[in-house]
């Protein structure tokens, strides 16, 4: 007989997204002739940038030419591309991050949901509340944590990010093995200050603790004391894990690309605290489990450091925060109190009814799809995201619906 793996038992029937995605449709059903505005799920309408495309293209005629063919690639990314992330995204911000510790990948969702695999089933985990489903749901996997009691895991410790503390939780009274943290944040917008990172990095420095960093929106920061990587924070090289995205900056959603940096001073322990290097475990996890993102992909991707891919990312990413402030501006002056949308895409909008509740009062009235806050766990019930991945002439649609239910 087969046995399933019960862990698999304690998630949620489906995915986030899924049950919206589910919803959605049994509107379009019920409703075919009732237009929809999609600010749910924060996915990119805008094509890629021109330089990537032509990239893309120059890439794709090589592979039809023996001499230029490319077949396997390195499992941990090509040089090229390797080399432009780290002086581009790293070594001109003053974090001294060298290729080889940058590991290509086809997304940042597969990379934060997969890391996990290198730790033990007994390491106390410290996670955001509210908080991008995929980190929580991939511990349920690997059985670290016990059930799902009113909405929250046994075994986790939550890290309640609220208004009280600007959605930036501090570290815990207690001592957490793995922490994740993501800024500027999914789903809240909030950011974090150098100040703010530096007591994190100090707390996993003091116990020991690993910090996997999610970084996937920075390109949307625009305040410039506000810090674009975990590694311009001193001490951070030796207890955090970076994940970027080509994705929201370049729009790959549909692409796939992205990168994680695991520096060569992180080390993690055994029973016996001996030190073995992070590193090497994720590489030889990495090699074994995957064979590289495409190389056209890669060229595409390595276009976005060109000076013409740098600017027109800036124009994409300028375009959505500009429909971050419509929406953010919209929403205040409608009396909702809001945070993030203006170093972030995303705006997280207190509500005065339960998320899923506001997410269907929207949905039949006004054919705005948003996000339930309560889909990122217990703290976000009260709250509804509303993305700014869409065009100007629809969020300016939206907006002047939810205006009309005023
Ligand atoms: C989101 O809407 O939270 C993101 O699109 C999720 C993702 O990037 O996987």
């Amino acid at each position: 007989m087969i046995t399933v793996n019960e862990n698999f038992l304690k998630l949620k029937a489906s995915y986030l997204f899924s049950d919206i995605a589910k919803k959605v449709k049994e509107f379009q059903n019920n409703y075919p002739d009732r237009e929809l505005i999609r600010l749910g799920i924060g996915d990119v309408t805008e094509p890629l940038p021109s330089a990537c495309i032509e990239a893309f293209h120059k890439a794709v005629d090589e592979m039809s030419d023996t001499k230029t063919f490319h077949g396997y690639g390195p499992e941990q990314g090509y040089a090229f591309l390797r080399e432009a992330v780290s002086e581009n995204e790293y070594k001109q911000y003053g974090a001294d991050i060298s290729p080889d510790e940058i590991f290509i990948s086809d997304g940042s969702k597969c990379d934060t949901g997969n890391f996990q695999e290198l730790f033990s089933n007994d390491i106390s985990i410290a996670i955001p509340d509210p908080v991008y489903p995929v980190y929580v749901d991939t511990n349920v996997m690997a059985g670290r944590t016990g059930l799902n009691n009113n909405g929250r895991y046994d075994n986790l410790i939550y890290l309640d990010s609220n208004e009280e503390n600007g959605f930036v939780p501090e570290p815990p009274s207690t001592k957490a093995d793995l922490i994740y943290l993501c800024f500027p944040n999914n789903p809240t917008g909030a950011t974090a200050t150098k100040e703010q990172l530096k007591r994190w990095v100090d707390y996993a420095l003091e116990n020991r603790s690993l910090i996997l960093f999610d970084a996937a929106y920075v390109s949307f920061i625009r305040d410039s004391s506000l810090p674009k990587s975990i590694f311009e924070i001193e001490g951070a090289k030796k207890c955090a894990v970076e994940f970027r995205s080509f994705s929201k900056n370049a729009g790959f959603t549909g692409t796939r690309c992205a990168f994680t940096v695991v520096p060569k001073d992180v080390m993690v322990y055994d029973k016996e605290s001996n030190a073995h290097s992070l590193h090497a475990l994720w590489n030889r996890r990495h090699s074994t489990k995957f064979n590289g993102v495409s190389y056209p992909v890669q060229k595409a991707a390595e276009a976005v450091y060109s000076a013409k891919g740098k600017e027109e990312v800036k124009a994409l990413t300028d375009y959505y925060l500009e429909n971050a402030a419509i929406i953010r501006e919209k929403m205040i002056s409608l009396g909702y109190s809001c945070t993030g949308g203006d170093n972030s895409p995303y705006i997280w909008i207190k509500s005065d009814m339960g998320s899923w509740e506001f997410f269907d009062y929207l949905l039949q009235n006004t054919g705005v799809v948003c996000t339930p806050g309560a889909g990122f766990g217990q703290c976000g019930e009260g709250y509804i995201r509303i993305s700014a991945f869409n065009s100007r002439d629809n969020v300016i649609k939206a907006m002047d619906k939810i205006a009309s239910l005023k």
